[in-house]
C-alpha cells in the first residue's frame, strides 16, 4: 500500500493504475477508522480493481465552535488497518496541500444543505461538497462509497454529482452498528463509559418509531414517540428530530412513501447522528 501526501503524487499513481483499464474505487474518510469504514472499503473492492482511501480532516466543514482540533487522529493505526484490507493507495494531504494559499472557490448545494441538520451547522455541507469535489477531481474515481449514517451528506453529494455531471457512481453503505445498536463513528471514542452506556437509546428510539410506523402514518405521532424515548435520558441534548421524504428530504405530514428519520443529539462533548429509512406499513428499506 502506497501513501501519498501531495496531489501530484496521487494523481500520478492513479494515472499508472488506470493504464491497464483498471477501475478506481474511492473511499473518502476523515481517518480514525473503525469497522464501518472498513466495510466501505470492502464494498469498494467489490466494485473496483483498486481502492484508494483518503484521510483528511477537512477544516472547511467544521464550524467555529466545533471539534476540529479534538477530532481523533491516528494515521499509523489507520495505515495498518487499510494495509490489512488490501487498499492500493492512501491520500492524506495536509490542509495547506488541499487548500492552496488564496483558495476561494466553494461548491454549494444550497437547498439540501440549508435544511435539517444544515440549519444546526451552517456551512458544514458546503465544506463537505467542496472537499468531496476536490477529492473527486484529484483521484478521478469510477465509483465512490459513502455511509448512509450521514444521510443528508449522501443526499448532498448525490445531488452535486448529478447537477455537475460528475462521471462517478455514488454507492451507499448501510449504517454499521455496534452490538448494542450504536451507530459507529470515529467520535464515539470520546464518550465516557457512562455516556457510552446511554448512547444506544438513539437506536432504540429509531426501532420504536419504525415499529410504530406499521400502525400509523402520522409523522407528528412518530416524532412524539421518538422525543418520549429520548427524553428519558436527561443527559442527552436533543438537537434535531426530523422525519422527511427519503428522496428529497422535503417535509412531510404523512408516511405515504419511504421517509428518513434523522436524529442529532449531543452527549457530553460528542454530537451523535443517526438515521433510519422507514416505509409506510413495512420495515425499513
Ligand atoms: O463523512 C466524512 O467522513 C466526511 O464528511 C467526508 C465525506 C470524508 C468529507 O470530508
Amino acid at each position: 500500500m502506497k501513501i501519498y501526501e501531495t496531489k501530484q503524487a496521487i494523481r500520478e499513481e492513479i494515472a499508472r493504475l488506470r493504464k491497464d483499464g483498471s477501475r478506481i474505487g474511492l473511499v473518502p474518510t476523515m481517518g480514525y477508522l473503525h469497522d464501518g469504514h472498513l466495510k466501505l472499503v470492502r464494498l469498494a473492492k467489490e466494485h473496483a480493481d483498486h481502492v484508494v482511501v483518503t484521510i483528511f480532516v477537512n477544516p472547511l466543514q467544521f464550524g467555529r465552535n466545533e471539534d476540529l482540533d479534538s477530532y481523533p487522529r491516528d494515521a499509523e493505526r489507520d495505515f495498518t488497518l487499510l494495509r490489512q484490507e488490501g487498499v492500493t493507495a492512501v491520500f492524506c494531504p495536509t490542509p495547506e496541500e488541499m487548500y492552496a494559499y488564496g483558495s476561494d472557490t466553494i461548491v454549494d448545494v444550497p437547498r439540501l444543505s440549508g435544511i435539517l441538520q444544515g440549519q444546526q451547522r451552517p456551512g458544514h455541507f458546503r465544506g463537505v461538497a467542496t472537499v468531496v469535489t476536490k477529492l473527486f477531481n484529484i483521484t478521478q474515481p469510477d465509483i465512490a462509497i459513502f455511509g448512509e449514517k450521514d444521510y443528508q451528506q449522501l443526499a448532498v453529494i448525490r445531488r452535486m454529482v448529478t447537477d455537475l455531471d460528475m462521471p462517478i457512481e455514488i454507492i451507499a453503505h448501510p449504517t454499521v452498528r455496534e452490538a448494542d445498536g450504536l451507530a459507529m463513528s470515529s467520535r464515539n471514542v470520546r464518550l465516557t463509559p457512562e455516556e457510552r452506556a446511554i448512547a444506544p437509546i438513539i437506536n432504540q428510539a429509531l426501532d420504536q418509531a419504525q415499529a410504530l410506523a406499521r400502525e400509523t402514518s402520522d409523522i407528528e405521532r412518530l416524532t412524539k414517540c421518538i422525543y418520549t424515548i429520548l427524553r428519558k435520558e436527561p443527559r442527552l441534548q436533543i438537537r434535531t428530530v426530523d422525519i422527511s421524504d427519503a428522496e428529497t428530504l422535503g417535509s412531510i405530514t404523512h408516511l405515504t412513501k419511504p421517509a428518513v428519520i434523522l436524529i442529532t443529539a449531543g452527549l457530553g462533548s460528542v454530537m451523535l447522528l443517526d438515521q433510519r429509512v422507514i416505509a409506510p406499513g413495512k420495515d425499513a428499506v
